[in-house]
């Protein structure tokens, strides 16, 4: 098997989807018109992103010994992900992500981490075999903090770009997290919850990557939904816009945001940043068209020839 160029050090969970006019207040019951079962967590999305546009892939993992670890292990395999460093836990279950969505494609989620939360920083280590061959290495914030920053570490020794994807958001992120990632990348809420700056606009937006930089990544991106993208490097900002469209389920598309960028970075790395942000808004807005998380993710041959020039 030839060396994969994405390797993903982070999180699956199965999704329990059910599909509602609206999102429900607290303490309220409501009727749902849909239900799905499927493959998530914002790792295994990710990395499931990034093998549809054509990426040799590798995932670091953990999975419960039970027929949700099972499924995911075959659903890795069906998508042509190497799946030597996902391990199996008798400690705990398999992770999974209750989510509600409303008719506007809007959604919120509940995670039971579960499985993932065993993986060790020496299930990490293990793995320096194929991370050191790698182009880059993405994470996420859904397995425990030691373990991801492990994987940061291990892949700037090796030199290997680094992708962080905060989310969900935590206020008291390890800073060696940050300063460990060549591109740290979370959305509006989660840029405010790291950095006090509520995220309305795309000046709101700059204000909190210059708050991030300052703590030490190379650059970051804040996703903005509908309205893009910001890119921030040291004193320069550059907004990327999307294309408008009415979304079906807008769950883990920032996923397929992460998952295209990393495909780009280790595929098409003499691209400029804007031109590759650009392109993977472009697949995320494709994604948030379909219901389901990675059932939602498009394949290489489905999309414009020109994303791949
Ligand atoms: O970002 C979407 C993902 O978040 C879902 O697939 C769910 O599993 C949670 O990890």
């Amino acid at each position: 098997m030839a060396a994969s160029k994405v390797v993903v050090v982070g999180s699956c969970m199965t999704d329990l989807v059910s599909y509602t006019p609206r999102l429900p207040k607290p303490g309220e019951t409501i009727h749902g018109h849909k239900f799905s079962i499927g493959f998530g967590g914002k790792g295994a999305n990710q990395c499931i992103a990034a093998t549809r546009l054509g990426a040799a892939t590798s995932m670091v993992a953990m999975v419960g010994e039970d027929s949700f670890g099972q499924n995911y292990l075959e659903n890795f395999k069906v998508n042509k992900v190497d799946t030597k460093y996902v391990g199996i836990t008798k400690e705990a279950a398999t992770g999974v992500a209750p989510i509600a969505v409303d008719d506007s494609g809007e959604n919120c989620i509940i995670i039971v981490a579960g499985a993932n939360l065993k993986m060790t920083s020496s299930n990490v280590l293990e793995a320096e075999d194929i991370i050191k061959n790698s182009c880059v290495v993405v994470c996420q914030g859904e397995i425990t903090m030691e373990a991801t920053l492990t994987a940061l570490t291990l892949a700037r020794k090796h030199k290997v770009k680094t992708v962080m994807n905060a989310a969900p958001a935590n206020a008291d992120l390890d800073p060696e997290i940050i300063k460990n990632s060549d591109i740290f990348c979370v959305n509006e809420s989660e840029a405010e919850v790291l950095t006090g700056v509520e995220v309305k606009s795309v000046a709101d937006a700059q204000s909190a990557a210059v708050k991030l930089l300052s703590r030490g990544c190379g650059s970051v991106i804040i996703t903005l939904g509908g309205e893009g993208a910001l890119y921030s490097i040291q004193g320069h900002h550059e907004h990327i816009s999307a294309e408008k469209v009415t979304p079906v389920d807008t769950t883990g598309a920032g996923n397929a945001f992460v998952g295209a960028l990393a495909y780009y970075l280790a595929y098409h790395p003499s691209l400029p940043m804007r031109e590759m942000i650009q392109r993977s808004c472009r697949i995320a807005t494709v994604s948030v068209q379909s219901p389901g998380t990675q059932s939602s993710y498009p394949k290489k041959e489905s999309l414009p020839m020109e994303l791949f020039a």
